[in-house]
């Protein structure tokens, strides 16, 4: 596809989305916006090839997949954070975004580059590119997965634990270094018994902290936990691997590990 002639049905205009589609506006690329109340006639409608780029929060996710039933997966692009399969079953040949900026308001920070693994990921990358924002296609699955699990236990990071003690990031990752090395250590052992591949808590841990600079002044929350670290408390179960720290962390919040994951598409 050749990015000036491009176009991109954005499902979602929240933070993530207008960034995205304000750099693929940038590259020359035109945007149908579906709000929840407009816009989804044309989303809906299989005969439109453009790409979709879903920028729903996890909890709505399912919900926009279902509606786009009808739409071939290789359209699709899920920027979502978190362990998606672990919601929502084999999510087939959709392109996937990890997304590496904070976008909250006026403040604006990206922390490495974006990365793109799929169909649409190469075109996609490109674009943002050429619209000023940092990003990247991955090509091998495997690479692909392991960035995912980098960017999983990031967030099983700076959210949960956050809330759970009532700190911003910078006095978590400064205070609370042992339970921070479990956290990771389990989190990083638990996603890649699930997953079939291997990246480890120091990996993990040095990737928390190369990119998190900009943002010490984050307090997180208890959101997503079904996407995040109860996705973990849950790979843990199944592959044989104790995750005791997100497990007390989820318990802390009302929220029990041992309950199922909530229906996916
Ligand atoms: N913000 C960040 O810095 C950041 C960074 C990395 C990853 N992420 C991830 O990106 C995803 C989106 O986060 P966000 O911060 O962009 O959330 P957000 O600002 O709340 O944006 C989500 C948008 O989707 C809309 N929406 C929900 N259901 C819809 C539907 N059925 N049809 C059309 N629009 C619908 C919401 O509308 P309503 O307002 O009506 O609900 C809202 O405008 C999350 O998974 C998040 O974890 C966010």
């Amino acid at each position: 596809m050749n990015h000036s002639q491009g176009k991109t049905l954005l499902i979602g205009a929240g933070e993530v989305g207008r960034r995205l589609a304000g750099a693929l506006e940038r590259a020359g690329w035109g945007r149908v916006t579906v709000s929840r109340e407009s816009g989804w006639d044309v989303a809906e409608r299989a005969s439109d090839e453009a790409p979709r780029l879903i920028g729903v929060r996890e909890h709505d996710l399912a919900a926009v997949l279902e509606r786009l039933s009808q739409i071939p997966r290789e359209r699709l692009i899920l920027v979502q954070n978190g362990f998606l399969e672990a919601v929502h079953g084999d999510l087939g040949p959709v392109t996937r975004g990890l997304i590496w900026f904070t976008s909250k308001g006026d403040f604006f920070a990206e922390l490495t580059p974006s990365l793109f693994f799929g169909p649409l990921a190469v075109t996609l990358a490109s674009a943002l590119s050429s619209g000023a924002l940092r990003a990247a296609a991955i090509d091998e699955r495997e690479e692909f997965l392991r960035q995912m699990i980098l960017k999983g236990v990031w967030n099983a990071v700076v959210g949960l634990p956050l809330a759970v003690h009532g700190v911003d990031l910078g006095t978590y990752l400064e205070s609370h270094a042992e339970e921070l090395h479990a956290l990771t250590g389990e989190s990083a052992a638990a996603a890649s018994a699930h997953y079939g591949v291997s990246v480890s808590g120091e990996q993990a841990l040095a990737c928390l902290r190369e990119t998190t600079t900009p943002i010490h002044w984050v307090r997180g929350g208890a959101k997503a936990l079904a996407w995040r670290n109860g996705a973990l408390a849950r790979f843990g179960r199944a592959h044989g691997v104790a995750t005791p720290v997100n497990d007390r962390l989820l318990r802390a919040v009302g929220y029990d590990p041992d309950d199922p994951p909530p229906p996916g598409p």
